[in-house]
């Protein structure tokens, strides 16, 4: 199989490189890609740029990972104007080392930043961005079966400035992660808990952009599932209760019994690149595929009846993940030990077959980072 390289996101960045005069070993970093969990550890540089209202986009540099300064006065410390984004670096069979839908990432990044009155990224500075740090750390993308290097753009208002307005000066960065499975129990089913005394996003908030707020926010929620022996934590609409949104850090799939996959329809809720990638799969196998309202209790009817037949989240950090049981305070749906569902699976496999290089990239959604 061949795959051409994107030349469409070339630019006229000059990076200026400076070197990690203390990189780890070449065992120290086999010991971290052997067993590199996730978000733990951290590749030898970092990549950055600078944005003034006065003069744009400035200083594209590599660095060596490290310490960022700030003003304590800095406004994201104060009022966290603050987006990211989270993708991954695959290696491929052949060593080269690609990644997926970043014109995507780069897409929802200025959508992010337009709610958050942040300087939108171009495209072709993003995409480069991550080439640059590929281009130094590339001995950092694991090679493993269901390993990546996790990559991490960010952006936040570093003036120095107590008023409430959008800040006049951000830095943006990139960092990357060598990254195993998200969850403990690698691709195992998990229990997620249906958090009602807590909402993640509200009418006109900021649900649809990858904004720190947003996860702040769902942290007790988040300790409330851990509590009650759960994975992930289940958000539903706030205005009524009712509707089906997404997880803390993964949207969701339903699939029933007739083959049709559904996920729910919202304007707070993050628009996943893998949601959206594993709807097009499915609908390349023939599934019908409903982006719609889905209240809690269809799933609950639904599971009882036999209707609804599997559950997944996905996401970039969760791929694919089998979800067993949703529990809440007054009921459960399914079972702690439910099995993986075999839609799941295949799509799962799918999906990272071609995200390594395994299979044929028939959508065009890889672009090679290493050349
Ligand atoms: N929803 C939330 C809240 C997320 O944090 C993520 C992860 O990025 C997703 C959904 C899935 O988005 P994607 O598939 O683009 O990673
Ligand atoms: C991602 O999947 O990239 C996220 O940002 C979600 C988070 C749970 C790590």
């Amino acid at each position: 199989m061949t795959f051409e390289a994107d030349s469409e996101t070339s630019t006229d960045l000059e990076w200026s490189v400076t070197r990690n005069p203390a990189p780890r070993s070449a065992k120290e970093r086999a010991e971290i890609l052997g067993n590199p969990g996730f978000g733990k550890f951290f590749t030898d540089h970092m990549v950055g740029l600078t944005w003034s209202i006065s003069g744009g986009w400035q200083q594209p540099r590599v660095q060596p990972y490290g310490p960022i300064s700030l003003e304590p006065s800095a406004a994201v410390l104060h009022y966290g104007q603050e987006i990211f984004e989270g993708m991954k670096a695959y290696r491929h069979e052949d060593g080269s080392i690609w990644t997926f839908r970043p014109e995507a990432n780069a897409g929802r990044m200025q959508r992010s930043a337009r709610r958050l009155a942040l300087p939108e990224l171009p495209l072709e500075y993003f995409v480069d961005s991550l080439r640059q740090l590929i281009a130094v750390d590339r001995d950092w993308v694991p090679s493993a079966p269901e390993t990546s290097l996790y990559l991490r753009p960010y952006m936040f208002a570093t003036e120095s400035f107590l008023g409430v307005r959008p800040a006049e000066k951000v830095a943006y960065y990139v960092i990357g992660s060598p990254a195993g499975a998200y969850f403990h129990g690698g691709v195992a089913p998990v229990s997620i808990w249906l958090s009602t005394n807590f909402a993640r996003a509200g009418k006109g908030g900021t649900g649809a952009a990858k904004t720190g707020g947003n996860y702040a926010s769902s942290l007790v929620a988040q300790a409330e599932a851990t509590e009650n022996g759960c994975a992930q934590v289940m958000f539903l609409d706030s205005a009524e209760g009712k509707y089906l949104e997404e997880l803390g850090g993964m949207n969701i799939v339903l699939v029933y019994h007739d083959g049709t996959v559904v996920t729910p329809k919202s304007d707070s809720i993050l628009e996943g690149i893998t949601r959206d990638s594993v709807l097009d799969l499915a609908r390349d196998r023939g599934h019908k595929v409903e982006v719609r309202q889905v209240t809690i209790d269809e799933w609950r009817e639904g599971a009882a009846s036999g209707d609804i037949v599997e559950v997944f989240a996905c996401g970039t950090a969760a791929v694919i993940t089998p979800i067993a049981q949703l529990k809440a305070a007054e009921f459960t749906i399914g079972k702690a030990d439910a099995p993986a569902g075999e839609l799941t699976m295949a799509l799962r496999k799918e999906l990272t077959d071609i995200q390594y290089g395994r299979a044929e990239d028939r959508h065009g959604w890889l672009t090679r980072l290493d050349a």
